[in-house]
């Protein structure tokens, strides 16, 4: 097993991704050839996350080894994750972090900032070089739940329980889950499942299309070894470009998806028989 590329350099700044540090902010990270695992590692909180767990995932992402084709996120323990750590409720807060209080008055842009900066621990899992893979569960709640949306795929143990808790704390999502929550279950389901935050079980998430798999706990960890084992067996850079497509398509009309198939594959077949550039 290898760690990230260690240590980074961004916004001017050594980022440091060292087994240590994620071990202080309650993450593993590993490196096992294509497949890299991040483990969300403070089971006695529940993997309640901070913004220090979203400013890693994001310095994670940043110095993913560019060999990583898959990517598998997982909790340690009993539940994948129990959201945000509800200390940031307190006037308190998490200590070296602040509270929802004191980002309540901070001016809109460093606070958009903010929340761009904790958004950025869950973008990039949708790069089209990667295929991230959700393995839950137990709970995944509110950033929990929003944490395994920003994956492609979600394989879960039959007792999982997701849910969206933020509108009963008087807050909204905005860790970027609510696209991909209307994009799988459609607006009406998403608006069932955020605004009265009720618990979504295996069978349901199944039914709607939030899980693309559902195994006994016990087997998890071995589905989610076989799903990657899968990806990992089609071409790297063919798999990439058609994920891309895949993203466009709902977005783009059937011409603009049609011109966007065909300039795809006229560069994978110059890329594998040679011709104009
Ligand atoms: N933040 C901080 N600590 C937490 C959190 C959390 N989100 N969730 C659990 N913990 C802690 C508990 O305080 C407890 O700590 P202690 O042992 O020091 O007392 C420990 O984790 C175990 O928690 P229990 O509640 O005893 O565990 P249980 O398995 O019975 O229940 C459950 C798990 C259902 C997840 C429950 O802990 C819970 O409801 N947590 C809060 C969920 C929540 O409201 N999250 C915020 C969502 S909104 C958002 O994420 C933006």
């Amino acid at each position: 097993m290898a760690e990230a590329k260690a240590p980074q350099q961004r916004g001017g700044q050594t980022e440091d991704v060292s087994a240590e540090t994620l071990a202080e902010i309650g993450l593993r990270f590993e490196v096992d050839g294509e497949i890299a695992t991040i483990t969300l590692d403070r089971p006695d909180k529940r993997n309640a996350q901070t913004f220090a767990t979203w400013s890693a995932l994001a310095r994670i992402g940043d110095s993913l080894p560019e060999q990583v084709r898959v990517v598998v996120v997982q909790g340690e323990g009993p539940s994948f994750s129990a959201g945000i750590d509800l200390r940031m409720f307190t006037p308190e807060g998490v200590p070296g972090q602040g509270s929802f209080g004191s980002a309540a008055r901070l001016d809109s842009a460093s606070f958009e900032q903010r929340i761009q900066e904790a958004q950025q621990g869950f973008r990039w899992l949708r790069r089209p070089e990667i295929v991230s893979i959700a393995a839950v569960h137990g709970h995944a709640i509110g950033a929990g739940f929003q944490l395994a949306l920003s994956c492609d795929l979600r394989i879960v143990a039959d007792d999982v329980k997701f849910c969206m808790k933020e509108p009963a704390l008087g807050l909204v999502p905005d860790l970027t889950g609510t696209k991909p929550l209307v994009e799988l279950v459609g607006l009406a389901k998403a608006i069932d499942i955020c605004l009265t935050a009720r618990f979504v079980e295996a069978d349901e998430a199944m039914r709607i299309g939030l899980a693309e798999r559902v195994v006994a706990g016990g087997d998890l960890a071995k589905a989610v070894q076989d799903k990657a084992a899968e990806l990992l067996s089609t071409n790297r850079d063919a798999a990439a470009a058609t994920k891309r497509l895949l993203q466009g398509a709902q977005s783009r009309t059937l011409e603009e998806q049609c011109a966007a198939e065909g300039a795809e594959q006229i560069k994978r077949l110059r890329a594998m028989f040679g011709g104009a550039a």
